[in-house]
């Protein structure tokens, strides 16, 4: 947690999210930014924003002595490693896979009292209602209910179930907000907006001045799916289809709001419609 000003923040793994906090913490005077990566390959996008990229094998001693050597005061974890897991049990709030992409870190964490950390949860990135050259984060047909590309929609359940979005600008703006914070709560949540699939499509209709064909998948179709998917990705998408029924990838609301108060009062999130006209001045080459 930092304490004094200019802090160094560091970011492993920078992907797609990723580019939105690296974009914020560029335009904060309190911070300065660098990045953790494997591999060199992305260096062009960071070369041209001039921020400096650590190479690293993710090891303790090399993480150690990057953090120590360029004084980051924060980590922040990007880190996607989709490893395949098995079906654990009964349905959880996170996709089964979590359990050996995420869960061995945060238990690593629990287990370490000197360090302070957060889990940052955005709902849906908002980013995937827009078209793919308005936003860093990839499309992600056939999982995100809506494709915009193809002008088309795939609900599971029956597009009423409550979900929340947040876009990729605003993660930014929130996750910056909380590198200057006094303190962490274990979990920090933010969301855009609370709304349902169903409404999202009458906004992208409105604007778009035309019908969008929507399909439905059943909650029977995706049960029958999770039992019966051999293979990690479908097996995955029917994990997180079940989540997208219960709700579940929505933030719950009272905490969330509570912790805008609290950490987020500066930053005004935007929900869908504001982020559909602020995106039409926009574009990413
Ligand atoms: N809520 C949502 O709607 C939503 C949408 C998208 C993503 N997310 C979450 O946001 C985070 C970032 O997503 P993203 O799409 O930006 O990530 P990404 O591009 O898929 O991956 C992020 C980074 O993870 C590192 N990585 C990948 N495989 C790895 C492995 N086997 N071992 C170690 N490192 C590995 C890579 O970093 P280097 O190659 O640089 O080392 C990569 O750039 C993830 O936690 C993801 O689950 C949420």
């Amino acid at each position: 947690m930092p304490t004094t000003h200019p802090q160094t923040i560091a970011l492993a793994g920078v992907g797609d999210l990723g580019k939105y906090i690296c974009e914020e913490l560029l335009a904060s005077p309190h911070f300065s930014v660098i990045v953790l990566s494997r591999g060199k390959q992305k260096e062009k996008w960071f070369t041209e924003r001039q921020i400096r990229v650590h190479t690293t094998d993710y090891t303790v001693p090399s993480l150690l002595s990057i953090l120590e050597t360029t004084s980051t005061t924060t980590l922040i974890s990007f880190i996607n490693d989709p490893t395949p897991a098995r079906r654990l049990g009964n349905l959880s709030r996170e996709p089964d896979y979590y359990a050996t992409s995420r869960q061995p870190f945060r238990n690593t964490l629990r287990a370490r009292k000197e360090v302070e950390w957060t889990l940052f949860n955005v709902g849906w990135l908002m980013d995937y209602f827009l078209p793919a050259r308005k936003t860093w984060m990839k499309p992600v047909p056939g999982k995100f209910p809506v494709d915009l590309e193809g002008w088309s929609a795939l609900f599971r359940g029956s597009g009423e179930e409550v979900q929340s979005w947040t876009c990729g600008k605003d993660v930014g703006r929130g996750v910056v907000a909380l590198c200057g914070a006094d303190e962490w709560e274990s979990h920090t949540y933010v969301a855009g907006e609370w709304s349902t699939f169903n409404a999202a499509i009458k906004v992208l209709e409105k604007l778009y001045g035309r019908p969008m064909p929507v399909s439905h998948r059943s909650w029977e179709e995706i049960q029958h799916s999770l039992a019966n998917s051999r293979d990690f990705e479908a097996l995955e998408l029917a994990q997180v289809e079940e989540m997208m029924v219960m709700g579940y990838l929505a933030c719950p609301k009272e905490k969330t709001l509570r912790q805008r108060e609290k950490y987020f009062s500066n930053v005004r999130f935007m929900g869908l419609e504001e982020l559909l006209r602020f995106a039409e001045g926009v574009d990413f080459v």
